[in-house]
């Protein structure tokens, strides 16, 4: 019977796989003594420290479910870990949430200006490519490369992440219903928590197309449940946890669950979407007890 991950053993393998990604992280930036010094210290501020390291987290749950060696996987970590970190950038500019804090400090347009954490955004995109297109431990299958670019490019672009902020930006104010506030999420950030789970898939060369779908339903739940907790939390934390404003939806009137259905039926809805992922991965053995894991921490977390 499979279930989930003793609390010290996900513990240790959370800290594990934030060191191998920080690691890579730490390998594919430029220095930030190199021209132009405040755009590399701007994208390395936004990057490196703290974070939860979820995305990169799911790369190596997957690979690990899939009995991958996780060196195949740094390349995936680091460059979906760097699309989310300009994203958030973008995210908190004046023209979008306009927030102040990210991370416990002070957010990038703020550190630095509005124009450097626009380029460090711009830049750290094209470095997410630089290194699937550069990776030496990543696949080896041209076509296969190739295939992971194109997952990227899509779940990160106007049909999926950049799609979704548009969404966002277009329904403040507005009232829209729950389907219409479930594709905005979906887009805004499930589709890149869908690209972790289906770019390190795509590193195996045996899996059915029954397991990838699996996955695939797997990633979709928890996708949403993720974006769920992510809006419950913006009522219910405190600044100082979160390390990012509390209360910044509200104060904006974004759409969110709790806004539109109320914080009790928001938390069972993210409930609900994790039973759902359960169910979704109930073909695989436990060897999936760490992406069962995952999906709990997702609901469960104070930050
Ligand atoms: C915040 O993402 C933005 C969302 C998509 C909800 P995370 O909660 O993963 O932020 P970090 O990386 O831990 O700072
Ligand atoms: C951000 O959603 C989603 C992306 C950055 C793509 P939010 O605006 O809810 O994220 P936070 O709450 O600022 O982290
Ligand atoms: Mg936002
Ligand atoms: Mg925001
Ligand atoms: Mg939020």
């Amino acid at each position: 019977m499979s279930k989930m991950v003793d609390q010290q053993t996900f513990d240790r393998l959370l800290t594990e796989f934030k060191q191998r990604v920080d690691q890579a992280l730490e390998h594919w930036l430029p220095v930030d003594t190199l021209n132009p010094v405040s755009l590399h210290q701007a994208m390395r501020y936004s990057v490196l420290g703290s974070g939860k390291r979820v995305r990169p987290a799911l790369v190596y749950a997957t690979a690990s479910t899939l009995g991958l060696p996780l060196e195949k996987v740094d390349g995936i970590a680091a460059a979906i870990e760097i699309i989310h970190a300009y994203s958030l950038i973008h995210d908190d500019l004046p023209a979008m949430d306009d927030d102040d804090l990210r991370r416990g400090k002070p957010t990038c347009h703020k550190q630095f200006d509005e124009a450097t954490a626009i380029l460090a955004g711009d830049a750290l995109q094209a470095l997410a490519f630089y290194i699937l297109t550069h990776d030496p431990e990543m696949t080896s299958d041209a076509s296969r490369r190739l295939e992971m670019i194109e997952k990227l490019a899509l779940f990160s672009g106007s049909r999926g992440m950049a799609g979704g902020q548009a969404i966002d930006l277009a329904s403040v104010g507005k009232e829209i219903n729950i389907t219409e506030l479930e594709t905005m999420h979906i887009h805004k950030t499930g589709a890149l928590i869908r690209t972790c789970i289906q770019m390190a898939a795509l590193t195996s060369n045996s899996i059915s197309d029954v397991k990838f779908e699996a996955l695939d339903c797997y990633a979709k739940k928890i996708g949403l449940s993720f974006q769920v907790q992510d809006d419950i939390l913006d009522v219910t934390g405190d600044t100082e946890t979160l390390g990012k404003p509390q209360g910044s939806d509200a104060g904006l009137d974004k759409p969110t669950f709790p806004a539109i259905m109320g914080l009790q039926p928001a938390r069972e809805k993210a409930l609900e979407l994790h039973h759902q992922a359960l169910k979704a991965i109930d073909c695989f053995g436990e060897e999936a007890d760490i992406l069962r894991s995952i999906s709990n921490w997702f609901v469960q977390r104070s930050h």
